[in-house]
């Protein structure tokens, strides 16, 4: 039987398929409901998850991601969608440990195409320590897949995306540009070997490298691009973050791709959404632009911490590295310099 190609079934893929950051504040911003005294970190914080105490000096931690394939392999597709969805339990410092599968399925594909998408999940699960425990299924047109994680936290060394401090470094332990690699693939210019592979890892080591450090604020770089997430952390922090354009890492040929305008859809509302909140010197180029504000997927851990801790963290993790620094509130949340 001939293969079907996933990605031929939706309409925009993976993080890209969020969607746009300002129509979902317009939609979900004066939403009231009873608060609860056990949540910690909720609806209204932009986090990566929530927190709820658990009252005996721990926090579970739940979040849920799912999107439409980016690849056409269903085991790895199913690998990068457990990776993803894990990644914003490290991103709040904490430890996932059961989750619980989100999966919608086109009826007319071969049932086996959805075993294989489980079986990649299960595999990434497995890397993490965590069990899928249950799930819900859904006929759909698209096929989409992902989990509900939950994992836990001692409360008093949980990351929220709040706490960044003037003169903190600005640490990122993925590369850049998977969204313009990936739609540069969609379009059959490049396999995207290394963006697929750096999809499918899990953040694991990138949290459990900082042990012992001091950690003052954490996200992921998902959907709403590098540009989005340091917006959203500084914002939250009260801080302004300055990103430096020649520090960041891009994957080989994500530069290219902007260049030929294999750029997805999400960077445009991604940018509408930002334009008064990112701050940019005059002379960036369009690329350089779609650079800056492509989402990613399943993207690294963005941790603002001090200098002394980011020295030792990038020497123990040789993954990660320093885009920038934090400073005192400016008119900008996020400044990028050359
Ligand atoms: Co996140
Ligand atoms: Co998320």
């Amino acid at each position: 039987m001939e293969e079907v190609k996933l990605t031929s079934l939706v309409r925009s893929s993976g993080c890209n398929a969020k969607l746009p950051p300002g129509d979902l504040h317009a939609a979900l911003d004066d939403l009231r409901q009873k608060k609860s005294e056990f949540l910690i970190e909720g609806f209204e914080s932009s986090d990566d998850a929530l927190v709820y105490d658990l009252a005996d000096g721990r926090v579970l931690i739940e979040t849920v991601d799912f999107f439409p394939p980016m690849v056409d392999d269903p085991e790895v597709f199913g690998e990068i969608a457990a990776a993803n969805a894990l990644s914003d339990i490290y991103a709040m410092g904490g430890e996932p440990k059961i989750a619980m599968s989100l999966m919608c399925f086109p009826s007319c594909l071969d049932i086996k195409i959805m075993r294989r998408i489980m079986e990649g999940a299960i595999r990434k699960t497995e890397e993490a320590g965590v069990v899928i425990a249950g799930g819900h299924t859904l006929s759909d047109r698209e096929p989409k897949f992902g989990l509900a994680v939950s994992g836990f936290a001692d409360k008093d060394s949980v990351w929220t995306n709040k706490g960044a401090k003037a003169g903190d470094s600005i640490v990122l332990t993925k590369k850049l540009g998977v969204g313009l690699l990936m739609t540069a693939h969609k379009a059959g210019e490049t396999a995207a070997v290394e963006a697929i592979a750096q999809m499918r890892k899990l953040n694991k080591e990138a949290k459990e490298n900082a042990g012992g450090l001091e950690i003052h604020a954490a996200t992921d770089v998902t959907g709403f691009s590098l540009m989005g997430h340091s917006y959203e952390a500084a914002y939250a922090s009260g801080v302004s973050a300055v990103i430096s354009f020649e520090r960041l890492r891009y994957l080989e040929g994500a530069e290219e791709a902007a260049r030929y305008g294999f750029v997805p859809e999400g960077r445009y509302t991604n940018e509408d959404y930002l334009q008064d909140k990112v701050s940019i010197p005059s002379d960036f180029s369009t690329a350089e632009r779609d650079m800056l504000f492509s989402p990613e997927t399943s993207g690294g851990l963005l941790l603002f911490m001090p200098p002394e801790s980011a020295a030792i963290y990038i020497k123990r993790f040789s993954d990660a590295f320093i885009i920038g620094h934090v400073v005192e509130k400016q008119d900008y949340p996020v400044i990028v310099t050359r």
